[in-house]
């Protein structure tokens, strides 16, 4: 998708990683978005302004207070201008005095002036971004429609590693083509989410520690973006996300009987539900005894949801499946890849501590035939629309 007559105000704070801000500007260009750069005083002592004018072909602006600056595009007209903000590097500093509603230089007033939607990228130390008054500022920025894009997880300009990195460019410049994606894609994803529980009897059942919080950010990340979404639940406790038509199971078998039917009328099926993979054979009909003191249950194989999926013959949606993984993950994933016929997978580790499995982050690799592409450790809502983006970009690419 191209960007032409997007109008995008790029503010750039004082971090390290302000040296990737001319590969963000020269990206937007290449797609023919129109970008005006707004620079701190911070960000200057990191990148010229010069380089930003040559890149972006237009003045840089920088200060409030320049009677010239004024004359030429005042920070009235730069707010009114833009189509969309986007703020990369987000500085802790800058996160603080956008949510404290601060207008002291020109890249917060115009946050304050503008009613165009506003793209916060952090980018700090780990600890300054784990710290209880970042994160109160960015869930409040959140919780007042602002997108919060990031950050990545790694090693850092400080020695430190964790999560505070920059996106790469290209992700910041494909999350701005997702965001001027027309919302009503006329695509219909499928998506299936949480656990199953197969029952031993009445009142016990063997299930898996899948909270659905991975699932339901997908389903959310692609209802923001205007697919129509059906989500096919195991049972948890979450709320349905916006808009998103949701169908709740208990059992393997249940969730596969509602997936096959509803399938053939998707484009896209996403498969992240933790489908137990077996079910005791025979339910008794009242709650077993404790008489002895040991207990067998024999257990048969529930069917495949995501290679039946896979093997329909008509109308097969484009298939992406979920890899939960503890060691080999790679070569496990590209197996399932291929045995189930799928047109892609994301495999997560599922053994390292603070993602995975019921946590609130999570890191996934996507494998397909050809590629494969590393989404580093972020909240599951950032990492849903950084997937539910690759997804579309193959899925139009197999059209
Ligand atoms: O729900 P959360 O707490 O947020 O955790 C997220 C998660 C770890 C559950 C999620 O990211 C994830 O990895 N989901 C897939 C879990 C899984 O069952 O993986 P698997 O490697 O066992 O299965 C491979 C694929 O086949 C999966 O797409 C699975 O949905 C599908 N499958 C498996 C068995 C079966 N009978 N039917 C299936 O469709």
């Amino acid at each position: 998708m191209t960007l032409e007559n997007k109008k995008v105000v790029l503010g750039i704070t004082g971090g390290i990683a302000a040296y990737k801000c001319p590969e963000i500007v020269r990206r937007l260009k290449d797609l023919n978005c129109d970008v005006r750069v707004v620079m701190t005083s911070g960000a200057k002592e990191f990148i010229t302004p010069l380089t930003l004018q040559a890149v972006s072909g237009n003045p840089v602006s920088d200060s409030l207070l320049d009677p010239a600056a004024e004359a030429s595009m005042g920070h009235i007209e730069l707010a009114k201008w833009a189509d969309l903000v986007v703020i990369a590097p987000a500085t802790a500093d800058v996160i603080a005095k956008i949510n404290a509603g601060m207008a002291n230089d020109l890249l917060t007033t115009i946050c304050l002036a503008t009613d165009a939607p506003i793209a916060i990228v952090p980018a700090m130390n780990q600890q300054m971004y784990a710290a209880k008054t970042t994160q109160r500022n960015l869930t409040s920025l959140r919780n007042i429609g602002m997108h919060i894009w990031g950050p990545a997880s790694g090693e850092q300009a400080c020695g430190d590693i964790g999560k505070g990195r920059l996106l790469e460019p290209m992700q910041i410049v494909e999350l701005i083509q997702a965001h001027f994606t027309p919302k009503s894609l006329d695509l219909n994803i499928l998506i299936t989410a949480g656990p199953t529980r197969e029952a031993i009897d009445p009142v016990r059942y063997i299930s898996n520690h899948s909270s659905g919080k991975m699932g339901f950010a997908i389903a959310q990340a692609a209802q923001q973006i205007g697919a129509n979404v059906t989500l096919i639940s195991g049972p948890v406790s979450l709320a349905t996300p916006h808009n998103t038509k949701r169908l709740d199971v208990v059992s393997a078998s249940d969730m596969h009987e509602q997936a096959m039917a509803q399938a053939p009328s998707h484009d896209i099926f996403i498969a992240c539900a933790a489908v137990a993979d077996y079910r005791p054979s025979n339910v008794s009909d009242q709650k077993i005894k404790k008489n002895d003191d040991d207990m067998t249950v024999t257990m048969i194989k529930n069917p495949d949801i995501l290679a039946d999926v896979s093997a329909l013959t008509a109308n097969r949606p484009f298939c992406v499946g979920f890899a939960a993984e503890t060691q080999d993950v790679e070569t496990y994933a590209r197996g399932k890849l291929t045995r189930k016929k799928l047109d892609m997978i994301a495999a997560n580790n599922v053994s390292i501590a603070g993602q995975g499995f019921n946590s609130d982050d999570n890191a996934l690799t996507l494998y397909w035939k050809q590629g494969k592409l590393d989404l580093p450790l972020a909240d599951k809502q950032e990492l849903a629309k950084q997937l539910v983006v690759e997804i579309i970009k193959h899925y139009n690419h197999a059209q």
